[in-house]
C-alpha cells in the first residue's frame, strides 16, 4: 500500500485515467467560478471581435485544473493546442520549432513555465509581444539572424510557483488567474461526474466522503475514487455508500482530514524534532526524507491553507491546529508566532 498517496498522486506523470476524466468544456468544469467567468468572457470577447485570445497565465498548486483549463480554452476558441513544458525546451531552436508550426489563434501551452531557462525566456518576449522571432542560421562567423513574423497565437503558461516567474515574463501575460483549492461540495460534483463516466454506482454521501478527504484537489478526488471503485468491486457489491468510501479510504491510510503518512510525518517532525519551529524548508525536508521541492509544492500549500503550519521569514512554524491534530497541547509561547 502506498504510504504517501498524496505525493504519488500529485507528482506522478498524468495517467490515461486522469486525461479521460478531464472536462472538455466550461459547463463540465466545476468550481473556480471567478476564474471561469473571466476566461469565458475573454473567449466571448475575442470571438466577437474575430481576434485571438490574449496570453494567459494559470497558477496554483498541482492537480487543480490548470492543464484542463488550457485545453478547455483552446476547445472553446476552436483552435489547436500544442503542449510543452519549461524544462523540455532546451534550446532556442526547440522553441522556434514549436512557434513556427502554429496557425493563427492556436494555443501554445507551456507547463511549468517557471522552469524555462532565462535565455529561452528572452527569446520568447518578442514572440509574445510582437509575434516576431529572430532565427539564427549557420554558425560561427557565418551566423546570421533572420527576423521571422509569426502568426498571432496565444501563449498559456501554467505554474505551481507564480512567485518564481521573472517580472518581465509575468507582465507579458494579458491575464493571470490563480486557482484555489476546491470546496468539498465542488469536489463532490466532480466525483459524481467522474463516477458517471466510469459507470460506478455511488450515492451522494459516498461522493461527499471522498470529496472531503481529497485536500481540495480534483486529481486526488479522482484517484481516491478509482481506489474506492476497486474496493467496492471486491468488498461491497460494486456500490459505494458513505460507509464503503470510509472503509476504503481507511485502508489507504487517508484520514478524515485527507492527510496521508507524509503529512503526518511533516507535522510530527516540525513539532517533535524542531520543537514547533521555526525551521528551514531544507532541514524539514531532510527530517522527513523528501525533497524540498515536493515538500514546498505538493504538501505544504494545503497545510498552510488549512492553518496547520505557517511560513515565516525564519522558517516553518507549527500552529495550534497542528498540535491538536497530533493530540498534544500547544506550548505557551511568547511573541507573535501565533497571531
Ligand atoms: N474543475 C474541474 N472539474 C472536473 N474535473 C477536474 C477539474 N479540475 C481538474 N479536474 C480533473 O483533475 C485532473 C487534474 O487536473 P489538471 O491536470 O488540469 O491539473 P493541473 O493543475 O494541470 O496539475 P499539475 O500542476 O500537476 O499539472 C484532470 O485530469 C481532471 O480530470
Ligand atoms: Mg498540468
Amino acid at each position: 500500500m502506498p504510504d504517501d498517496f498524496i505525493s504519488k498522486t500529485l507528482d506522478a506523470p498524468k495517467t490515461a485515467f486522469d486525461i479521460s476524466l478531464r472536462p472538455p468544456m466550461f459547463s463540465e468544469f466545476a468550481g473556480q467560478d471567478k476564474v471561469c467567468q473571466r476566461l469565458e468572457l475573454m473567449v466571448q470577447a475575442a470571438q466577437q471581435r474575430g481576434d485571438v485570445l490574449e496570453h494567459i497565465l494559470l497558477s496554483g498548486p498541482p492537480g487543480l485544473g490548470k492543464t484542463t483549463l488550457a485545453y478547455i480554452l483552446a476547445h472553446a476558441m476552436g483552435v489547436n493546442i500544442k503542449n510543452t513544458s519549461g524544462p523540455t525546451i532546451e534550446k532556442a531552436g526547440d522553441l522556434a520549432g514549436l512557434l513556427t508550426t502554429l496557425e493563427r489563434g492556436d494555443v501554445l501551452f507551456i507547463d511549468e513555465i517557471h522552469r524555462l531557462q532565462p535565455a529561452i525566456e528572452e527569446y520568447l518576449y518578442p514572440a509574445m509581444e510582437d509575434y516576431k522571432l529572430d532565427i539564427i542560421i549557420d554558425q560561427g562567423p557565418n551566423a546570421r539572424s533572420i527576423p521571422l513574423n509569426l502568426p498571432r497565437f496565444t501563449l498559456i503558461g501554467a505554474t505551481t510557483r507564480a512567485g518564481m516567474l521573472s517580472a518581465p515574463l509575468r507582465t507579458r501575460f494579458g491575464m493571470t488567474c490563480r486557482l484555489d483549492y476546491y470546496t468539498a461540495e465542488e469536489l463532490q460534483k466532480i466525483v459524481l461526474r467522474s463516477a458517471g463516466l466510469i459507470g460506478l454506482d455511488i450515492d451522494d454521501p459516498g461522493a461527499l466522503e471522498i470529496a472531503a478527504r481529497s485536500r481540495g484537489t480534483p486529481r486526488i478526488a479522482n484517484n481516491l475514487l478509482r481506489w474506492v471503485r476497486d474496493f467496492a468491486q471486491v468488498r461491497a457489491g460494486n456500490r459505494v455508500t458513505r460507509d464503503v468510501a470510509d472503509k476504503a479510504l481507511e485502508m489507504l491510510d487517508i484520514d478524515r482530514d485527507g492527510f496521508d503518512e507524509m503529512d503526518k510525518r511533516i507535522l510530527e517532525a516540525l513539532v517533535h524534532k524542531f520543537n514547533g519551529g521555526p525551521v528551514g524548508i531544507n532541514s524539514l525536508a531532510v527530517a522527513i526524507g523528501d525533497d524540498p521541492g515536493t515538500l514546498e509544492d505538493v504538501h505544504e500549500p494545503y497545510l498552510i491553507m488549512q492553518g496547520y503550519i505557517k511560513r515565516t521569514p525564519q522558517g516553518r512554524v507549527a500552529l495550534p491546529l497542528c498540535y491538536r491534530k497530533l493530540g498534544i497541547s500547544a506550548p505557551r509561547r511568547t511573541g507573535d508566532l501565533f497571531d
